[in-house]
């Protein structure tokens, strides 16, 4: 039985998390995209409340409510040509990089990688020390060494990029549109 070999895309998929670093700024840039679909797991659902953030309009949102984490299927059908998981928690990298998949952003990276489906992650925990802006404003963190040592091994697997900044993120995803002749304003 031969498999159907269905064409790259012309759509973004955006798996948020529930990671306060860097979470308001990628909705910003989310906003500057056309031709994307967003994710959003339980925490980000949760997370997004307490900065008083939102979601953008407009755009086809996927929550996380099934057990199966349905929406993946979409990936099987060829609409999406690059996954960005950003921002992604030290919860999502971990369960990533040991192949975990049990909830929709982790199934995205697990069916992204079988799809052979470019993924950028903006990780959160890339230094041993960093400023984030929790709820009630920015506090100092200390990322563990088993959160630096999980981004790293990320960076081994295949057809993934791992940025550390807000701006690393914006150059590889315009990257990305431009190799694919799709760059949005
Ligand atoms: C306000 C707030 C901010 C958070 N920020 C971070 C963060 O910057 N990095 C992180 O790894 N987890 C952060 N968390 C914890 C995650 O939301 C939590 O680990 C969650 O289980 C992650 O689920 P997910 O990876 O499925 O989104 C934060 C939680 C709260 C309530």
């Amino acid at each position: 039985m031969s498999s159907v070999s269905r064409g790259r895309g012309n759509r973004l998929a955006w798996a948020l998390t529930g990671s306060g670093h860097f979470f308001t700024e990628c909705l910003d840039f989310m906003r500057q995209l056309e031709n994307f679909d967003l994710f959003v797991s339980r925490a980000a659902a949760e997370v997004i409340r307490m900065y008083k953030s939102r979601l953008p309009e407009g755009v086809q949102i996927y929550r996380d409510t099934t057990a199966s984490a349905a929406p993946v299927g979409l990936l099987y059908e060829g609409i999406y040509h690059t996954l960005i998981l950003a921002p992604a928690t030290s919860n999502t990298v971990a369960k990533c990089v040991y192949g975990i998949s049990d909830s929709l952003a982790t199934n995205l990276f697990a069916q992204a990688g079988k799809c052979r489906i470019p993924v950028i992650v903006f990780a959160c925990d890339t230094a041993p020390e960093l400023e984030t802006m929790a709820p009630g404003g920015m506090v100092k963190v200390w990322p563990r060494r088993i959160d630096l040592e999980n981004v790293e091994k990320l960076r081994s697997f295949e057809q993934t990029r791992v940025v550390e900044s807000m701006s690393e993120l914006v150059a590889a995803t315009r990257e990305r549109l431009e190799c694919l002749g799709a760059v949005s304003s």
